[in-house]
């Protein structure tokens, strides 16, 4: 078990056939500035305790994977430091770096049994339980053909052997040892895959999406079961998703991503209470936040076309800088109430009525803006049908205000 500690990183990649030209091979730019090579990860400093599960959230093509693969010695460093441990593991092949990744297609070897899938890797690594004669040998080699319980087993067979089924018995795969990889389902695969890198025993486990590929059902099972197995095993995880439920779900702390950088670090449910800026607040949360602009009339005044609010006292000091100013008002779904006229509510008529039957989504525009839409979540009893022209309230204990030029929380200022 370690800790993991990114420190200042930078990648980028040369653009196509990555030959820098004369032009291009300019001496003065920093090392992600190049003109010939695409920026992708951008200061990138984290670290992930001893023993964490650390999810990497983020939309397709932030950076997500290349940094799982930095970490795990796939790709090479632009520019920073990976320390594994104590150990600076810049400039280590991935096979002495001591970690396990886990990718979304499973990579599974097709030609061999599950059993050998997650014996593989212990074959290679050289389990070192016991010393094996050339005697030993010979005989393992002379009875590999035979079924699997009649064969001779090398004492560094025997090691593997336990390891394997300790690992098919956590994962419940026990009866699927003797199957080849196409006689498994996908969610099968995904167990088989996790055997293989937990049979390691890795100081570090990485998760590149493993649930993608999953149904619905599958995927919340599997998910708690990674969560389970990883408390149990207590080895320091890095798991990267673009499903804002995993990552909720799933994480001691949460790294969302956008534009190769790291947006905003922090626990599940901090993230959802004080989102750092507009992206994080619009990216975590379903459906997404609301926003709408306002004037700030006084330090605890929005007025916005078609009503005011008076916010909490709390406010003021980072509101009161606002003064004549506007400022984004951000109301997730959940927290607009159905209410009675008022000049402190927002009238809407209603677009769409999405009844999921635990709850329903009314998507709305406010009556001075036909082209504006805004969703409220309602209890799955509240009478609404399309075409209705219903009051709002914001619950004033949950707004969010941010900066409209920065997109910054107020509060961060
Ligand atoms: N070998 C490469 N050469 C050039 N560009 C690359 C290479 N690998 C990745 N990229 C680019 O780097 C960016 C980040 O890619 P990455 O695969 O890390 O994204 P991601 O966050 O994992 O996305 P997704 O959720 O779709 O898997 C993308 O714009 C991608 O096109
Ligand atoms: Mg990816």
């Amino acid at each position: 078990m370690a800790k993991v500690i990114l420190e200042n990183i930078y990648k980028s990649f040369p653009h196509r056939s990555g030959k820098a030209t004369p032009s291009n091979r300019s001496s003065h730019l920093k090392k992600d500035e190049k003109p010939d090579r695409t920026s992708v990860l951008r200061s990138i400093n984290l670290t992930i305790e001893d023993g964490e599960f650390m999810v990497l959230v983020g939309p397709s093509g932030c950076g997500k994977s290349t940094l799982l693969r930095l970490i795990a010695g796939l790709e090479e460093l632009t520019a920073g430091n990976i320390w594994v441990g104590d150990r600076l593991v810049n400039a280590l092949p991935p096979k002495e770096r001591d970690i396990a990744m886990v990718f979304q297609n499973y990579a599974l070897y097709p030609h061999l049994s599950v059993y050998d899938n997650i014996a593989f890797g212990l074959r290679r690594m050289g389990i070192d339980e016991g010393k094996t004669s050339i005697m030993q040998d010979i005989l393992a080699q002379m009875s590999r053909k035979l079924p699997r319980k009649l064969r001779y087993l090398t004492e560094k067979e025997k090691a593997i052997d336990e390891r394997v089924r300790k690992v098919a018995q956590l994962l419940q795969i026990e009866l699927l040892l003797d199957r080849l990889p196409k006689q498994l389902s996908g969610g099968q695969k995904q167990r088989v895959a996790l055997g293989r890198a937990i049979s390691r025993n890795p100081q570090v486990f990485l998760m590149d999406e493993p649930l993608s590929n999953l149904d619905a059902k599958l995927r919340a099972q599997t998910r708690s079961q990674i969560v389970k197995l990883q408390r149990q095993l207590g080895v320091t995880t890095i798991y990267v998703t673009h499903d804002q439920t995993e990552a909720m779900t799933m994480g001691d702390r949460i790294a969302v991503m956008n534009g190769g950088e790291i947006q905003q670090l922090a626990k599940p449910l901090e993230i959802y209470n004080r989102p750092a800026n507009r992206f994080v607040a619009e990216f975590i949360g379903s459906p997404p936040m609301n926003f709408l602009s306002v004037r700030v009339d006084s330090p605890i005044t929005l007025t916005h076309s078609q009503f005011h609010l008076t916010i909490p006292d709390l406010w003021s000091q980072w509101v009161s800088s606002y003064q004549g100013r506007s400022l984004l008002l951000g109301i997730r779904p959940e927290h607009f109430a159905i209410a009675t006229p008022s000049p402190h509510n927002l009238q809407v008529q209603v677009d769409l009525v999405e009844a999921l039957g635990n709850e329903t989504y009314i998507w709305v525009h406010p009556l001075e803006e036909p082209d504006f839409s805004l969703i409220a979540r309602v209890p799955s009893d509240a009478q609404i049908h399309l075409g209705d022209r219903i009051w709002l309230s914001p619950m004033l204990d949950k707004i969010h205000l941010f900066d409209a030029q920065t997109d910054m929380a107020i509060w961060q200022e």
